[in-house]
């Protein structure tokens, strides 16, 4: 009796929510014919048209952003249907509104690690954390953490000195990678880390391992499905790490909290420090929570500044004329002491290198790809999209369209001159740190770290390209007919973050010899 009962019961559940299944696929399908896109196959949807090896994701995607005219285009993977954008009017729409704050679906791989830390969470939840980060990013804490990015500078300066003596190419974004790892690491913890000398800390490797798992999720068909992933020895990698970082951070946390009641402030705050001080609804933030924002702090700390960094040097490495122009820049603010610190007031006469990194982002933006997912319905083009889509914005197919940027295979930093001035559509032209009230919280630390480590890798070497004579290599990946210029130039992949799989092959000349 009891096993009939749960029969029935079992077949009522499937039924109810084989109905729901049906009638959402049912529904989608009537609103997604609106939207164009690649003819979907039974079961599947698009991911064969988007290709099974992770270095073809970012070309198809780009070529159906041209394919068509840069504007929403619909597919379906498996049973979710995703939107893609890249015009500027439809992400404004998108970014600047309030109520699409939430992020689901591509995010789901960084819950584990993350949790409902800022870059995960949404709501209310999101809200109350957000006024945590506030006095992370006050000027004398972003100080605080440029006198971290200095020293390390020196260390990554020192590395690619030893780098230059051997006057063959060499592949930087692994290097700067480790640099951008050792400094958000001090700055999370305010212990000093030292990746760049291949010793890392257990953190070190923890984080390291985590960020794999992700970047190896992002794209696999097979390992986005929970339980295949379970099934994958990344899950065991997964697992191994997070028990790593938490000891880790844990143990962190306990000193920290021994060093502050004995009065050890140190000159730099790291961000745990605000973490410990910060109060949600009047209480003192449980650890979960601690561990949450510090990995978060850490993963959308290095990462994205590594990409950006390593695609600058790479168009400095083919412009030799504004490389010129940028390190006459650095000259007229240091002289001829190429060992000095940039401080805030001397970063921001930077002005051309921001053009130079702005111009570099167009064409590569570090974070290429973000997403969001409607509660309610909304309207894209004049078509009803129903609620629980999701929207990615292809950040890197904007820097593409020639309604928006003349010759935009050509590198010109002068395009930006009136950025800041920009305002309503302009303004949404090129968004590498997003925009409206989820953008990067970080920008301007972010824009002063990339300055600074630019302006010392500037005084000390001229930045090659991998063998003498390359073209500028800008390819323009929206086109079908696109072929590389030169095995130099980087073959984009997106692993969360921009990152080019064959690696940024420069070479360095040291401009005045080691003192
Ligand atoms: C070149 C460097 C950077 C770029 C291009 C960049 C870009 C972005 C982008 C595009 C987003 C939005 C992500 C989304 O909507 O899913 C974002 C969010 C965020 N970024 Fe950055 N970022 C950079 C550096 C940093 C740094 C150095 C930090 C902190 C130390 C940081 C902290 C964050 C946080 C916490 C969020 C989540 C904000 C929220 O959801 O409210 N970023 N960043």
């Amino acid at each position: 009796m009891f096993l009939l009962a749960l029969a029935i019961l079992l077949a009522t559940i499937l039924v109810v929510k084989g109905v729901r299944i049906f009638n959402y696929i049912d529904h989608m399908a009537g609103i997604m014919e609106m939207i164009p896109g690649p003819t979907p196959y039974p079961f599947v949807g698009n991911i064969f048209q988007f290709g099974l090896k992770p270095a073809e994701y970012p070309k198809k995607i780009l070529q159906y952003c041209r394919k068509y005219d840069f504007h929403g285009y619909r597919s379906l993977v498996f049973l979710q249907y995703h939107i893609m954008l890249s015009d500027p009017a439809e992400i404004q729409n998108m970014l600047s509104s309030s109520s699409l704050l939430y992020k689901e679906h591509l995010y789901s791989f960084l819950r584990p690690w993350l949790g409902d830390g800022l870059l995960t969470s949404s709501g209310a939840r999101w809200l109350k954390h957000q006024k945590i980060y506030a006095p992370a990013f006050e000027r004398s804490a972003i100080e605080g953490y440029l006198r971290v990015v200095h020293r390390t500078g020196e260390r990554f300066v020192e590395k690619l000195r030893q780098q230059s003596e051997s006057s063959k190419p060499f592949d930087a974004q692994e290097l700067v990678a480790k640099c951008t790892l050792d400094i958000v690491c001090e700055n999370a913890t305010g212990r000093a880390s030292n990746s760049l000398n291949d010793e890392p800390s257990d953190l070190h490797s923890a984080i390291k391992d985590l960020c794999d798992v992700v970047q190896e999720r992002t794209f696999s068909i097979v390992k986005r499905c929970d339980a295949l992933f379970r099934l994958s020895p990344y899950y065991l990698k997964q697992h191994r790490a997070l028990q790593m970082l938490r000891r880790e951070i844990k143990q962190t946390i306990a000193q920290r909290k021994l060093e502050l009641s004995a009065n050890k402030v140190s000159q730099n705050k790291p961000f745990m420090d605000v973490l410990l001080s910060a109060k949600l609804d009047g209480s003192a933030l449980k650890d979960r929570d601690i561990i949450e924002e510090l990995s978060t702090f850490i993963f959308t700390g290095h990462d994205p500044v590594a990409s950006a960094i390593s695609f600058t040097i790479y168009t400095l490495s083919r412009h030799p004329e504004i490389q010129q122009q940028a390190f006459d820049e650095q000259q007229r603010i240091f002289g001829q002491d190429i060992f000095a610190e940039a401080d805030i007031a001397r970063l921001e006469q930077m002005h051309y290198l921001e053009l130079v990194i702005r111009e570099t982002m167009r064409l590569y933006p570090a974070v290429p790809l973000i997403a969001r997912t409607n509660r309610k319905s909304i309207d894209i083009n004049g078509t009803k999209v129903a609620k629980r889509t999701t929207v990615i914005m292809c950040l890197i197919a904007m820097g593409y369209n020639e309604r928006y940027f003349d010759e935009p295979c050509v590198f010109r930093p002068e395009r930006f001159e009136k950025a800041n001035t920009n305002s309503g559509i302009e303004a949404f032209k090129s968004v590498p740190f997003s925009a409206g009230p989820r953008r990067c919280i970080a920008e301007k630390f972010a824009m002063y770290q990339l300055q600074a480590l630019l302006s010392l890798l500037l005084r000390h070497f001229e930045i090659l390209p991998a063998v003498d004579g390359l073209p500028p290599g800008i390819n323009d990946h929206t086109r079908v007919d696109c072929v590389p210029q030169s095995e130099y130039d980087p073959v984009l992949n997106i692993r969360v973050t921009l990152k080019s799989e064959n690696g940024i092959q420069i070479r360095l000349k040291q401009r005045v010899a080691a003192q």
